[in-house]
């Protein structure tokens, strides 16, 4: 078989590396906007991949953005501020004041709490501007608020002289694989929104819904919550609302899961007390998969041998644990993948790693390095993002 950008990423970056795919997340936009109901926009949760977010603008709506250091990422990358919520379970004053002098009225902003309310609405009269803002509702958690502080806050809106009520914004998890749960929550949000109206006397003109549909990472899981049966499904729940304003599905994980590629070369194998593993020069702190236990589940692999890239032999004689570089027994990408025969120098390919992936793991334990990071398109072919970084001096003592 012969290379592909995946090849030619491993020849310039070297192991390990991320790839990132950016045509991957258009064509996953694409696949949501032909099935979702025209009125419904999608908005893209930067959390999942910052590195995707300038490839998402052409397409989304918006971008979630849940910190001050994902508020400066947009920043340095000049994304209009027209395109950005700014959400997150803890503003900082400070961190409010700079984030709304930089987006001014363009940008939309998420209320958890009254005294997030009260710190929007001192910021927005400071500048003597008029900010829109969704009103976050609880699941059950920290994040949001109860359903009748939000109906109270509505009934003393004119303590907000500077705020504008945009809408509800609702989040309750991630991985959800069961469309009764997306049932159960839109017909909670749709009474709601009822309840709120009748007992505030406020129109929503907005709905902000994080689906946190489930994506399929491992070989024989199935593919369920992103499935177009699935999705056409869940169009019809949004479509039989009562409620009939505008409606954004907010997606991270479903939008960027499939377009990373992690990249790590086996440098040693080895037999112990029967059993043969493969030590790679990566391990479990730079990629991680929801769901994953010590590498019980067989993620979507490929092999990169001499420029060339193969697919696994799921029938192959050889059996390998390929582990990474830690000093854990935990540190197990894969616990038993059935393979044609391995070599060291060989380079394995973690496919669906383009959401989250990067940043669960526990990147600064051993100072091993931070892997690269690369960005392919058709067009514009690869590109480094991120070089390789040392991160020993993060744990050094400063002299
Ligand atoms: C408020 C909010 N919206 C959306 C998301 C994205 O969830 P997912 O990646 O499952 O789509 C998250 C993830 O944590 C979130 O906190």
């Amino acid at each position: 078989m012969s290379g592909n950008f995946l090849t030619e990423a491993f020849c310039r970056y070297k192991s390990p590396c991320y790839v990132f795919d950016s045509d991957a997340l258009l064509r996953r936009v694409a696949f949501f906007k032909e099935i979702f109901p025209e009125k419904v926009n999608i908005n893209y949760c930067m959390k999942a991949n910052p590195f995707l977010i300038e490839a998402s603008l052409e397409f989304t709506d918006r971008i979630e953005v849940c910190s001050f250091g994902e508020f400066l990422i947009t920043k340095a990358l000049g994304i209009p501020a027209e395109k950005l919520l700014i959400s997150g379970v803890l503003k900082k004053e400070e961190d409010v004041e700079e984030i709304v002098d930089h987006c001014r009225e363009k940008a939309i902003y998420t209320a958890e709490s009254i005294s997030q309310l009260e710190e929007l609405e001192r910021t927005a009269r400071k500048y003597d501007i008029c900010l829109n803002v969704y009103l976050r509702l609880t699941s059950g958690n920290q994040f949001g608020m109860d359903e009748e502080v939000i109906i109270d806050a509505l009934n003393n809106i004119n303590a907000y002289g500077h705020l504008r009520f945009y809408g509800i914004h609702y989040f309750s998890g991630t991985q959800k694989h069961k469309l009764r749960i997306h049932e159960r929550e839109i017909k909670k949000l749709d009474d709601f929104i009822s309840d709120l109206e009748e007992k505030t006397g406020q129109k929503v003109s907005h709905l902000e819904y994080g689906s946190g549909f489930g994506v399929p990472y491992f070989i024989d899981q199935k593919e369920d919550a992103t499935s177009e049966e699935y999705l056409r499904d869940f169009s019809s729940l949004l479509e039989n609302m009562r409620y009939s304003g505008e409606i954004s599905i907010e997606m991270g994980r479903a939008l960027a899961f499939d377009c990373g590629y992690y990249l790590t070369t086996i440098r040693d194998i080895k037999t112990n007390r029967g059993r043969t593993y493969a030590i790679a020069d990566g391990g479990i702190h730079q990629i991680n998969y929801d769901g994953q236990l010590r590498g019980m589940y067989t993620p979507y692999l490929e092999l990169i041998r001499d420029g060339n890239i193969y697919s696994i032999d799921s029938e192959g004689e050889f059996h390998y644990t390929i582990c990474g570089s830690l000093c854990t027994a935990n540190d197990i990408m894969v616990a038993d993948l059935k393979s044609q025969k391995l070599n060291t120098g060989d380079t394995i390919v973690f496919k669906r790693a383009g959401a989250y992936s990067l940043y669960e793991g526990m990147q600064l334990f051993l100072s091993h390095e931070l892997p690269a990071v690369a960005l392919y398109s058709r067009k514009e072919g690869l590109r480094l993002a991120r070089e390789m970084q040392e991160t020993f001096m993060l744990n050094t003592v400063r002299k």
